[in-house]
């Protein structure tokens, strides 16, 4: 996957791309991120970014040339990208978005809006909105980096080990069930004996239910939406007679 992230300020996506899975994906080339300062691209001895919003009112608005200046310099190598901006008023990122995006073979362009928005013309020039949550963060640095890194996660190779990605919660469509390490007992509080039996289809059906147990509890808009199998049906109903 290929990123060019537009942003004014590239130092707080640079600290996360440089430790982790994000770092190591790079090295092994199944990930390269160009971080571009917007205000390289802005004219002016004061190289301006921003202005005030026809109509009046607080704040400021994004101008539309340094962003059309940077996506046009972008293009210039012709290689076909999708252009997202990350604003509050996009397609909510899930992780169904996130296994769309990573087998999309094209480039990415994250355009990081800021101030109070963006001139309404920006959009021409845009593939997709998204959004990472109904809340408002003061940039789209942070969505962006979300993005590429639930993003980077799924590129065959990029987890150490390969059965994570697939073990995590969002993949079932549910949330994770508990894990445990050494010791065995820790402060009074114990492993579960099914986890230390040795038997791997009791261990498998332990964490299927603590799983379905969970999302039921706290999540239980998800149960809703993923594909539940006869087995699972089953444990739903064992587990909704034990609640009674
Ligand atoms: N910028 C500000 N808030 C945002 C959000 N919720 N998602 C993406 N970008 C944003």
């Amino acid at each position: 996957m290929k990123c060019d992230v537009l942003t004014l300020f590239p130092d707080i996506l640079t600290a996360y791309l440089k430790e982790s899975i994000l770092k190591r994906a790079q090295e092994n080339k199944l990930l390269e991120v160009k971080l571009l300062n917007i205000r390289d691209f802005a004219s002016g001895t004061h190289r301006t970014v921003d202005d005030a919003p026809y109509g009046g009112g607080a704040g400021m608005v994004f101008k539309p040339e340094p962003l059309f200046k940077a996506i046009d310099f972008l293009k210039e190598d012709k290689e076909p990208r999708k252009i997202v901006l990350l604003s509050p008023q996009g397609r909510p990122f899930d992780q169904a978005m996130a296994e769309e995006f990573s087998h999309e073979t094209q480039r990415f362009i994250f355009i990081c809006g800021r101030y109070e928005g963006i001139d309404e013309r920006i959009r021409s020039i845009v593939d997709e909105e998204v959004s990472i949550g109904d809340y408002v963060i003061t940039g789209g640095e942070l969505a962006a980096l979300i993005i590429i890194d639930a993003v980077t996660r799924l590129v065959p190779g990029a987890l150490g080990d390969e059965r994570s990605a697939e073990d995590e919660s969002f993949s079932w469509g549910l949330l994770d069930y508990p894990h445990y390490t050494r010791p065995r007992e820790f402060r009074g509080m114990q492993v579960p004996e099914v986890l230390l039996s040795g038997n791997h289809r009791d261990i498998k059906f332990w964490r299927r239910k603590e799983a379905l147990m969970k999302t039921l509890n706290i999540r239980p808009d998800l149960i809703e939406k993923v594909s539940l199998t006869d087995e699972d049906k089953k444990i739903l109903n064992e587990i909704k007679e034990e609640k009674q």
